[in-house]
C-alpha cells in the first residue's frame, strides 16, 4: 500500500475534535456539490461517483445536492452566490466545489458582477480561513513536469494559505469617478494571521518540522506584523524550524529546489500565484486537490479553474476533484481506510499507464490516453475491485 503522504499530515491535531465514529456504524453524510462552470461539472460528477461509490463499498449513507455558484448561477438568478446556495452549505457535512470562471467577463467591465465573487463570498461566509493545498509527486508523473526529476524526487510540500483576509477583502476597494485611478487594500490583523499560523506549525510537527513564512516584510506593513506574529506563535512550537522568505525568492527556490520546503504559510494572494506555480511541480494543474476549512463545514475543490477552452470536450482531468474527495473523507469525515482507498486508486491508475491528456507524455500510448469519464470509471472500477470480499 502507497503511504498516503498528503493525507498522513495535519488532521487530528489541526482540526475540530470530532466525534468518536464507531467504525462499525454507518455514516450518514450530507455533502453539497456546487458544479460551478466550465468543467466544474464534469469533474464533480466524478467526484460524486467516487463518494458515491465509496459510500457502497464501506456502507456509508451519502446523501447529496446540487447548488448554483458562479457565472452558472448569475445566469440563472442574477447572483453569483444566491441564498439557497449558501443555506444548501451550511446544512451540509461537506462541499464538493467545480470551478468558476467565464471568459465573457474578461475585458468587460460593463460586466460588474463576476463568477469568482460567488466564491469569494462563499469562502467569507463560511469563514474558510485555511486553505490547505498539499504538493505531492506521484512517481508516475515525473516525466509531466518540466523540472528535472533529481529536483522532484519525493517532494511533499503543505501549504497554508489564508484565505478569507488580506488583498483580497480589504476595504476601500475601488475606482475613482474618472476612473483613472484604482483602489485595493491590503490588511491583516494579528489574529488572522495567528489562528492560521497556529495550524500551520502544528501540521508542521507532525511532518518534517520545518515551516516557511512567506511574506514582503521588506517593503509592506502588513507583511511586518505576519512576519511579528509568526515568530510569536513559534515560540509554543519550538520543536519547528521556522524560516522567513521573501515572496519573490520564494517562487525562485520553488523551482529552484522545491525539497526544501515542507510546510509553506503565507498569505491570501502570495498563496495562490506560489500555488499555481507549485502546480508545475507536480505536472499539472489537473492533479491538484484542496480543502479550506474554518470552524464551520469544510469545501473541498480542485485548485484548476473552470478551464472553458477544454469544457465539455471530455478531456479535462478529475483527479484533482477525486483526490479533493480523498481529503474531505479524511478531514471532514475522519474516514481514513476510505481516503486511503481513493488515494492507492488514483496511484494505482496511473501505475497501470492511463493519462488523462495534461498529464500524457511522450511514453503514453494513445489507448492509455482517457478522457474524463473513462478516467473516472478506472477509478471506480479500482476502488470496488480493491474493497471486494473474497469469495
Ligand atoms: C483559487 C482561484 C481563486 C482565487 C479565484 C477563482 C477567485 O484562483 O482558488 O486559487 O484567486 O482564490
Ligand atoms: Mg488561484
Amino acid at each position: 500500500m502507497v503511504e498516503h503522504n498528503f493525507l498522513h499530515v495535519f488532521l487530528n491535531t489541526i482540526l475540530a475534535k470530532r466525534e468518536y465514529v464507531n467504525m462499525k456504524n454507518k455514516m450518514k453524510k450530507t455533502i453539497t456539490i456546487l458544479p460551478g462552470d466550465g468543467i466544474g461539472k464534469e469533474v464533480t460528477q466524478w467526484g460524486a461517483a467516487v463518494l458515491q461509490t465509496i459510500g457502497q463499498v464501506f456502507d456509508h449513507e451519502f446523501t447529496f445536492q446540487e447548488a448554483a455558484i458562479g457565472h452558472h448561477a448569475i445566469e440563472q438568478y442574477n447572483n453569483p452566490l444566491p441564498d439557497e446556495t449558501i443555506k444548501a452549505c451550511q446544512e451540509a457535512d461537506a462541499i464538493l466545489l467545480g470551478a468558476v470562471g467565464h471568459p465573457i467577463y474578461d475585458n468587460n467591465p460593463s460586466l460588474k458582477v463576476r463568477p469568482e465573487q460567488g466564491l469569494l463570498k462563499l469562502r467569507k461566509t463560511l469563514g474558510l480561513y485555511t486553505n490547505l493545498r498539499p504538493i505531492y509527486i506521484f512517481d508516475e508523473l515525473q516525466a509531466a513536469s518540466s523540472l528535472k526529476a533529481e529536483v522532484l524526487k519525493d517532494v511533499d510540500i503543505l501549504f497554508f494559505r489564508e484565505l478569507t483576509s488580506g488583498i483580497y477583502f480589504g476595504a476601500p476597494r475601488e475606482r475613482s469617478a474618472d476612473r483613472e485611478r484604482a483602489i485595493d487594500t491590503l490588511v491583516y490583523t494579528k489574529m488572522e494571521v495567528e489562528r492560521i499560523a497556529r495550524k500551520a506549525f502544528k501540521a508542521a510537527e507532525t511532518r518534517r518540522g520545518i515551516l516557511h513564512s512567506i511574506d514582503k516584510a521588506n517593503v509592506l506593513e502588513s507583511s511586518r506584523l505576519w512576519r511579528e506574529t509568526v515568530q510569536e506563535v513559534s515560540k509554543d512550537f519550538p520543536k519547528v524550524k521556522l524560516n522567513h522568505m521573501y515572496v519573490d525568492n520564494a517562487a525562485m527556490q520553488l523551482i529552484r529546489d522545491p525539497r526544501q520546503f515542507d510546510v509553506i504559510l503565507t498569505g491570501n494572494m502570495f498563496g495562490d500565484i506560489l500555488t499555481d506555480e507549485a502546480s508545475q511541480i507536480v505536472g499539472s494543474l489537473g492533479m491538484l486537490p484542496s480543502a479550506s476549512v474554518g470552524d464551520q463545514v469544510g469545501l473541498y475543490e480542485p485548485i484548476h479553474g473552470s478551464a472553458p477552452d477544454i469544457a465539455g470536450k471530455n478531456i479535462a482531468n478529475p483527479l484533482a476533484t477525486i483526490l479533493s474527495v480523498a481529503l474531505m473523507l479524511d478531514i471532514a469525515f475522519d474516514l481514513k481506510k476510505e481516503s486511503q482507498t481513493v488515494f492507492d486508486a488514483v496511484n494505482t491508475v496511473l501505475k497501470n499507464g492511463f493519462r488523462t491528456y495534461d498529464i500524457a507524455d511522450a511514453t503514453t500510448s494513445e489507448n492509455q490516453i482517457l478522457g474524463t469519464n473513462e478516467m473516472g470509471e478506472q477509478v471506480i472500477a479500482l476502488i470496488k475491485e480493491t474493497t471486494a470480499v473474497p469469495i
